[in-house]
């Protein structure tokens, strides 16, 4: 459920018209709900309930500082990838006891940024890192907090893009062989190893493989407490997939996740740690647009939009569904006929949709993409020296603009010439 709904025949982010805040700020952007941001996080709060956790954001997927400031107030931990991340987090405010680090590249300046300003844990995925942390720490005097991420060679059953659980995938130490890179970390002076980490890919929409993934760890736990390391925090990663398509079966809940969790791993006594970052944001956010032509092409007609595959690149880099609705709500009835959808970048990939069934539409008219909250936004570039989509933030009637939209001069003005040409 999110909390986007037609309200006197116009689409609301809550209680604000969407046509009134692209008479303020301009097309394209993106909105955000508070509510439904919040209802999502609660869900996975809940699903864990009676177990000891800590819910991780993961900020990849939706990085802006007031939902990270937002996650923070409800209590969230979070998942950053990189030093970058870590430091929005640090600056929405969240403390590093909180702050997870993940990623199978970390170079030694992030891990002695990370160590020096606070951090909950690193989640290790080879053993040349686990060496370069051990070297940091020692030389900071200090024991890095350590999960080791196996990979459980599980199918996620996934776009291949975005499955990252089989041994072929770069993430990870292979479970088969961890216990070994587990005995080495014990014997480092600069590591402290307190538990497992596993994530096997994004979007999933059932639940058999984690199931897999989870009761490999659990198998694993026990082993590695048999070899005496204190194993007291698992970190199942995220993946938990979203409905793109209203017409389509929705994935599992987050309550039958959580019970996927308690049942495989909620006997062992650990900490349990989430990453969710899809199912909290996405569908809390839209990226809203305005028609600038519809043109009758050979055969078919293409919806030419403000809107560009460097704005919301999902659709051209993973085939990626977006249902796409028309801010005025069309009448009950009103007939529609197949469109493209497309950007005005220069090339073919930038395409929405193909033969989208579309109420009539034309120049000026609003649209809105759902489900844009997550990987949208943070994967935007300035491709064709378009400036980046401003993002907005509703809560009740209110919003306010979270990241306001460059002008051409900014963008213009972080290149320079040297002065020899
Ligand atoms: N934890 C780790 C270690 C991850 O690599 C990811 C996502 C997550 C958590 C969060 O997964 P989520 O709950 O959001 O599924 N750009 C792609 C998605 C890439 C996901 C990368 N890793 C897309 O637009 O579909």
């Amino acid at each position: 459920m999110d909390h986007f709904l037609y309200k006197n025949g116009v689409l609301h982010a809550e209680d604000v018209s969407l046509s009134e805040i692209a008479q303020q700020v301009g097309t394209p952007f993106y909105v955000y709900s508070t509510a439904t941001l919040t209802r999502h996080f609660r869900l996975f709060d809940e699903a864990l309930a009676g177990m000891d956790h800590l819910v991780c954001f993961a900020m990849k997927s939706n990085s802006n500082l007031a939902v990270l400031k937002l996650m923070c107030e409800l209590g969230a931990g979070i998942d950053v990838v990189s030093i970058g991340e870590y430091l929005k987090a640090k600056a929405a405010g969240v403390p590093g006891e909180r702050i997870v680090f993940s990623g199978v590249g970390k170079t030694r300046a992030e891990m002695r940024q990370a160590l020096t300003g606070g951090i909950r844990q690193f989640n290790v995925e080879s053993e040349p890192e686990l060496e370069a942390l051990d070297e940091v720490a020692v030389s900071l005097g200090v024991k890095a907090p350590v999960a080791i991420r196996v990979n459980p060679d599980v199918d996620a059953k996934t776009h291949a893009k975005i499955a990252t659980g089989k041994s072929e995938n770069k993430f990870g130490i292979p479970i088969s062989t961890c216990r070994e890179v587990y005995r080495r970390a014990g014997a480092m002076a600069g590591i402290d190893v307190i538990g497992i980490d596993v994530h096997i890919g994004s979007q999933l929409t059932e639940l058999e493989p984690f199931e897999l993934a989870f009761s490999r760890v659990a198998e694993l736990t026990g082993a590695l407490r048999a070899d005496g390391h204190d194993i007291r925090r698992l970190d199942l990663g995220g993946g938990l997939g979203i409905p793109y398509e209203r017409s389509n079966t929705a994935p599992p809940l987050p309550v039958e996740y959580g019970e996927v969790i308690r049942r495989t791993v909620g006997h062992l006594g650990c900490e349990i740690e989430i990453e969710p970052g899809r199912l909290i944001s996405g569908n809390a956010g839209l990226l809203v647009s305005s028609v600038i032509y519809l043109k009758h092409g050979a055969g078919r007609d293409f919806l030419i939009l403000d809107a560009a595959m460097n704005d919301l690149v999902r659709p051209s880099m993973y085939d990626a569904h977006h249902d796409i609705v028309p801010v005025i709500e069309p009448e009950a009835g009103a007939e529609q006929s197949a469109v493209d959808i497309v950007g005005p970048v220069c090339e073919t990939g930038d395409t929405f949709a193909k033969a989208r069934h579309m109420p009539a539409l034309g120049e000026g008219d609003l649209v809105a993409f759902r489900s844009a909250g997550a990987y949208g936004a943070v994967m935007a570039s300035e491709y064709n020296s378009r400036p980046l989509v401003p993002e907005v933030l509703v809560k009740g009637d209110q919003f306010a603009v979270i990241r306001p939209r460059p002008s051409y001069e900014e963008m213009i003005n972080r290149d320079s010439i040297p002065v020899w040409l």
